[in-house]
């Protein structure tokens, strides 16, 4: 006999209907079975099989839930752009130039730095519960600190996207269109093989909507699924582009119009909402209520990147969008996991039914809804990643 019963759990997130109440699949007074690096059983703790494992871990009647998927991460880089933060909360605007600042930081240093960096944002998320990450390149912008990038993240994620389009490097400055021919050409031919996915900054002081149109149709043209940065700093064609192109998901879509929402609304394309980056550049906060009221399946992941959201907090997220973005509670839970999964097209994370890989998160709470009520206090206590467990006592 194997495996570890996770007993003693007041209310269980599964986010499968079929095992509980509501969308969350909530169950009171439940356990869990985790073998062999998944889900063996999940349901009410009077209905455990006999002899279903071989180690209990009791709880003490705290909430559990699945892991968190953050499916928005930047976090191969180098340097640091604190006096950037600290200017624009003494009013300067955020731009997205100050990319080149940390391109310069990443070119410098050498791989090993750029992996232990990238290594503790992954371990920082973890202790946090979250159990799967997205990284994307995309400070290095050149052929060789691309697939470096790229390397780096593959050792940290499973999930590895290219963006050798974030912006226009300098040695590039005025001549964006070659740039764009060197990211469709040489650049993809060496970064394909290393990534899943293709991503595209398409935004005011990045790419336009030809550009953006372009890189995509190179990427998927060497097998690479479709992402994409929309409308982040302004209105612009990234979310008429991402549903255009079949795109798992449009990240930040903050300035969106009533064409902008109809269109995600009727597709499969997944609002990945990024509050941290509102947060960290004292922008307005995307609209959530209106895209979840008009059927949009939104996700929420942390943009985790030196600029413009520092954060690895999924619960930080959150809390800002329960205040702040019109989410309920249990809505922001939902985008945080299972809304997240689906922005990466996984089916084995963001859920804890039978099968599902064995990644819980144990909260010093009642329920998940301490996640926003109570904002900045750290309350995971207990995390299994792969049916490990890597935090809490045993
Ligand atoms: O997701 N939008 C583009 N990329 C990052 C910002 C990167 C930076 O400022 O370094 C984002 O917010
Ligand atoms: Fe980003």
């Amino acid at each position: 006999m194997s495996g570890v019963l996770v007993d003693g759990i007041g209310l269980l997130v599964t986010n499968d209907p079929s095992l509980g109440t509501g969308p969350l699949g909530l169950v009171h007074d439940a356990a869990l079975v985790l073998d062999e690096g998944v889900v063996a059983w999940a349901g009410p703790r009077s209905q455990v099989p006999d002899g279903a494992a071989s180690e209990r871990v009791d709880v003490g009647g705290r909430a559990v839930m699945p892991g968190f998927v953050d499916s928005h991460g930047h976090l191969v880089f180098a340097g640091d752009r604190t006096a950037e933060f600290a200017a624009r909360m003494s009013g300067q605007a955020y731009s997205a130039g100050g990319i080149a600042t940390t391109v310069a930081a990443t070119r410098g240093a050498t791989d090993a730095e750029l992996s232990a960096r990238a290594g503790s944002l992954v371990a920082e998320a973890l202790r946090q519960g979250t159990t799967t990450m997205e990284c994307k390149s995309g400070y290095g912008l050149s052929v060789e600190d691309e697939v470096r990038s790229l390397r780096v993240a593959a050792e940290h994620v499973t999930d590895v996207t290219f963006l050798g389009a974030h912006v226009v490097p300098p040695e590039h400055a005025g001549e964006a269109d070659a740039y764009v021919d060197l990211v469709c050409g040489p650049m993809l031919d060496a970064c394909a093989p290393l990534a899943r996915w293709v991503d595209v900054f398409c935004d005011r002081g990045a790419f336009d909507g030809d550009q953006t149109r372009a890189i995509l149709a190179a990427g998927m043209a060497k097998g690479l699924e479709p992402r994409l940065h929309a409308n982040q700093l302004g209105h612009g064609p990234g979310v008429q582009i991402a549903v255009e192109v079949g795109a798992a998901s449009a990240d930040h879509v903050t300035h969106t119009t009533d064409a902008d929402v109809e269109a995600l609304a009727g597709s499969d394309v997944v609002a990945t909402l990024l509050p941290g980056a509102e947060f960290s550049t004292r922008a307005p906060y995307p609209d959530a209520r209106r895209l979840l009221d008009a059927g949009v399946t939104v996700a929420l992941a942390a943009d985790c990147n030196p600029g413009s959201s520092f954060t690895t907090s999924l619960a930080f997220c959150i809390a800002i969008a329960v205040r702040d973005m019109g989410m309920t509670p249990d809505e922001a839970v939902w985008a945080a996991t299972a809304g997240g999964a689906r922005a990466l097209r996984r089916t084995d994370v963001g859920h804890l039914g039978v099968g599902a890989r064995a990644d819980v998160t144990v909260l010093d709470a009642p329920s998940p809804v301490h996640l926003a009520y109570r904002p900045g206090v750290p309350l995971t206590t207990h995390v299994w990643r792969g049916g490990q467990q890597v935090l809490g006592p045993r």
